[in-house]
């Protein structure tokens, strides 16, 4: 049976890690990993990244932390070269410190949400898969470079998926295209490198901002009604409780190289 992955003395790069289920990964993953490991961590809101960095340092002060100001939908080339050596350097960090790199690719974006007869704008359609789809792939490929293989004894990919990943859903085209390529992504990566584990993870239907969202801006009526119910109801899964699963995944370490794994599945 193979090692937990969450025994190794890691670095940590989480993406959104400001809200809603990024969040709750950051936090819970600072509880579990050994003393020593560094998490980094990646968004655009400043103050948010302070307040979480905060957070774990306050309950783990053998944990470090660093921040960066991120914008995955960002063109700009440079903010992906340096991201990961600019928190090494800031963080006093080398990466032969540690047995393990970890990568959750978390932070993502629901919207456009318009029937596939109505996505006629190449702006925005553009500006979609830039955030959701180009910057996950660069800042992976920088993660792959800076934390090669044969810097790193382990590696492990997580991406955040989603049930849309392998169901369509009425006019969430963008969505589910952008989850299933990003479980593909999971798949090639799994196959071309050495000391990797690659996992997609779908969290089930959570009770964060994304489902407010999709609950008032889903245009496919059923679709909408569900979500409406749900918020209403309050019967949204808690991030909290979705990352418990995830944790039990990780800790039993089984998973085949880009699997699919639901919360709902068996654990
Ligand atoms: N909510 C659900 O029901 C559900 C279900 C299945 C899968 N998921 C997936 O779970 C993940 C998290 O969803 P959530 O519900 O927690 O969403 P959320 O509450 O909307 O949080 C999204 C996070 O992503 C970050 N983010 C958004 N755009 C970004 C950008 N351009 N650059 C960097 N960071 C960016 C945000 O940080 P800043 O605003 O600070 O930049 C925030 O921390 C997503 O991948 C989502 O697709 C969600």
């Amino acid at each position: 049976m193979a090692d937990s992955i969450l025994q190794k003395k890691s670095v940590c790069v989480v993406t959104g890690p400001t809200r809603g289920l990024g969040r709750s990964i950051a936090y819970q993953l600072s509880k579990k990993l050994p003393d020593g490991s560094l998490f980094i961590l990646l968004s655009k809101n400043k103050a948010l990244l302070d307040e979480i960095a905060g957070l774990i340092i306050t309950h783990r002060d053998e944990i470090r932390v660093v921040t960066s100001v991120f914008d995955q939908g960002s063109s700009d080339q440079g903010q992906f070269d340096n991201v990961f050596q600019d928190c090494l350097v800031k963080a006093g960090a080398h990466v032969n410190e540690f047995e393990q790199a970890i990568l959750v690719n978390n932070a993502g974006t629901l919207e456009l949400l318009e029937l596939s007869r109505d996505l006629d704008n190449v702006n925005a359609v553009n500006v979609f898969f830039s955030t959701n789809i180009t910057g996950c792939v660069v800042l992976t490929a920088k993660f792959l470079q800076v934390f090669s293989a044969t810097a790193m004894k382990a590696r492990v990919i997580i991406n955040i998926s989603s049930l849309a990943a392998v169901s369509p859903m009425k006019s969430w085209l963008l969505y589910c295209m952008a989850k299933s390529s990003r479980d593909m992504m999971m798949k090639v990566i799994g196959e071309e490198e050495d000391n990797i584990r690659t996992l997609n993870y779908a969290p089930g239907p959570l009770a964060t901002d994304m489902s407010v969202i999709a609950s008032t801006e889903t245009k496919d009526p059923s679709l909408r009604a569900w979500f409406e119910d749900q918020v209403k109801n309050k019967t949204l899964v808690e991030c909290d409780q979705s990352v418990e699963k995830l944790i039990t995944v990780l800790e039993k370490n089984s998973f085949a190289n880009g699997a699919h794994i639901d919360y709902y599945d068996e654990a």
